[in-house]
């Protein structure tokens, strides 16, 4: 499986892909990253790891999308994910990708769409937080969930530190997803999510899967 990744920031995400890649557990090749911000650091650890990046900062949507959607087509990706991708896509071009375009977010979907996830759940009163990957429709945050990774909030954690705990979830969740999403052991199917073979009713939910 071809993958781009799609990058506005730091790209831990992006370094959790590359690891899993170079540890030789996950057998996906990284095409290329794209990013809408020419400082994002995620585009120095692509250039570290000799992977192609594509910088359309400072683009009104649409042109981003049509500079993206040729690279993309150059690229001849399987699979498109965003790791931290800050912009807003529209409906047209995430058409392009029904199916094949995942996004990791900071909270355990449907809950705490959008952004200041942390805080939010703090200021709810959550007992459980956590992390989700999930397909990526028109609606913000709102795909069919794959696998949701969680924690418990402690009553000492601020958003920094839940922040900080729920990044290290990611990293063990997403590079996981890609695997299971190459090995063609998860997909959609009659609108339903199927795990190999077997249609799912909830997404996948681990708890505080990681990695020493
Ligand atoms: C992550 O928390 C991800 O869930 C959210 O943006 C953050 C990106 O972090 N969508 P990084 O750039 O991968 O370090």
């Amino acid at each position: 499986m071809r993958i781009a990744v799609f990058i506005s920031g730091n790209g831990s995400n992006l370094q959790a892909i590359i690891d899993a890649v170079h540890n030789k557990w996950l057998d996906v090749t990284i095409s290329g990253v794209i990013s809408n911000k020419a400082d994002a650091y995620g585009l120095v650890r692509a250039e570290k790891a000799g992977i192609a990046t594509a910088v359309f900062a400072g683009k009104k949507v649409t042109t981003f999308e049509k500079l993206a959607l040729e690279q993309l087509e150059t690229w001849q990706v399987d699979c498109v994910v965003l790791a931290g991708f800050m912009r807003v896509l529209t409906p047209a071009f995430i058409d392009n990708f029904a199916g094949i375009m995942i996004n990791i977010h900071p909270s355990l979907l449907p809950k705490y769409k959008g952004l200041d996830t942390h805080q939010r759940a703090i200021d709810a009163g959550e007992a459980y937080h956590g992390c989700s990957v999930h397909f990526v429709t028109a609606e913000l945050d709102a795909g069919k969930i794959i696998a949701q990774n969680m924690l418990h909030i402690h009553p000492e954690d601020t958003a920094a530190s839940l922040a900080e705990r729920v990044h290290t979830l990611e990293h063990a969740l997403l590079p996981r997803v890609l695997g299971w999403l190459a090995d063609q052991r998860f997909y959609i199917a009659h609108d339903t999510l199927h795990l190999d073979q077997f249609p799912l009713k909830k997404p996948l939910c681990f708890f505080e899967l990681s990695f020493v």
